[in-house]
C-alpha cells in the first residue's frame, strides 16, 4: 500500500490518503496534550502504547458487534481505518463523577452514578470544547436528531462493553471521551481512538488514575500507567 499525502494533523495522530480509496493511514504521535494542548509534553513510546491499546478495543468492540472505523494495525505506530466525515460532537461518557462534571457543577470526585451519564461537547479547540444540548446540536446541524439516538445508544453499548472488559482486569471505567463518524453511505462509526488519553481509568475500588490525568495533575509515572493497561488488555489476548 503506498501512502500518499496528509489530510490531517491532530493533537496525537496524523492521517494520511492512500492508493485505496476505501482506507486511510492513521499513525499516533509521541506527544501529550491536555486543557486544549495549553499543557504539552513529547512521550517516547506514548503513540505505540495507544496505537497497541486502541487497535486492540476496536477489535474487541468488533467482536461484540460494534462498528468503528478501525481496519487492521499495520505496525507498532499506525493502522488503517475508513474513511469518514467526523460529526462535530466529542460524546462523553460518565460511570462515576471526576474532572469537568466536578469544576462546572461543584459535585463531589468519585460518586457513582445512578444510570450512566451522556453529554455532547461541541468539537471547537477556539471555544475550548464547550457542553452543548442537543438543540444546539440538531439546529445548528451538527448531528441529526436520528444520528443523536444512534450516537447514544452506541456510546451506552460501549459503556456496558467497556464496563465489563475493564472490570475484568480490575480496572473501574470512570468515564471517556467518543467520536463518531459518516460513512459514505452515511452510517454513523465509532471513530478517533480510545485509549487512556481519551478514558479515566482508576485501579478498581480505589481512586488511583492509570490514565492521562496522571499526566494532568502531574502525578508522575504516566507511562508506567499506560504500560500497565496495555500488560493487562495483552494477557486477556486469547479473547481477541
Ligand atoms: O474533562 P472531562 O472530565 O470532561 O473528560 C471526560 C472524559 O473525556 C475523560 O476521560 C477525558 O479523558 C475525555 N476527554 C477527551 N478529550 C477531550 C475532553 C475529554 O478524551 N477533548
Amino acid at each position: 500500500m503506498e501512502i500518499r499525502e496528509m489530510l490531517y494533523e491532530g493533537k496525537a495522530k496524523r492521517l494520511y490518503s492512500t492508493d485505496d480509496p476505501d482506507a486511510l493511514y492513521l499513525k499516533y504521535k509521541n506527544s501529550l496534550t491536555a486543557f486544549n494542548a495549553k499543557k504539552k509534553a513529547e512521550m517516547e513510546g506514548k503513540g505505540e502504547l495507544n496505537n497497541m491499546i486502541s487497535s486492540w478495543i476496536f477489535k474487541y468492540l468488533r467482536s461484540k458487534g460494534i462498528d468503528s472505523h478501525f481496519i487492521e494495525r499495520i505496525d507498532e505506530l499506525s493502522q488503517l481505518v475508513k474513511p469518514v466525515t467526523i460529526v462535530p460532537l466529542e460524546v462523553v461518557v460518565r460511570n462515576v463523577t471526576a474532572g469537568s462534571i466536578c469544576r462546572r457543577l461543584g459535585v463531589e470526585e468519585g460518586m457513582k452514578l445512578p444510570r450512566p451519564l451522556v453529554e455532547f461537547y461541541y468539537k471547537e479547540d477556539e471555544l475550548d470544547d464547550p457542553l452543548v444540548i442537543r438543540d444546539h446540536a440538531v439546529l445548528f446541524g451538527w448531528a441529526t436528531d436520528e444520528e443523536l439516538d444512534r450516537m447514544t445508544e452506541m456510546a451506552l453499548t460501549v459503556d456496558s462493553v467497556l464496563t465489563e472488559l475493564f472490570s475484568s482486569i480490575d480496572i473501574d471505567l470512570v468515564d471517556f471521551k467518543l467520536e463518531f463518524g459518516k460513512d459514505k453511505e452515511g452510517n454513523i462509526l465509532l471513530a478517533d481512538e480510545i485509549s487512556p488519553d481519551t478514558c479515566r481509568f482508576w485501579q478498581k475500588g480505589t481512586r488511583q488514575s492509570l490514565d492521562k490525568d496522571r499526566f494532568r495533575k502531574d502525578l508522575g509515572d504516566v507511562l508506567g500507567a499506560y504500560r500497565e493497561i496495555w500488560r493487562r488488555l495483552s494477557e486477556k489476548k486469547e479473547d481477541n
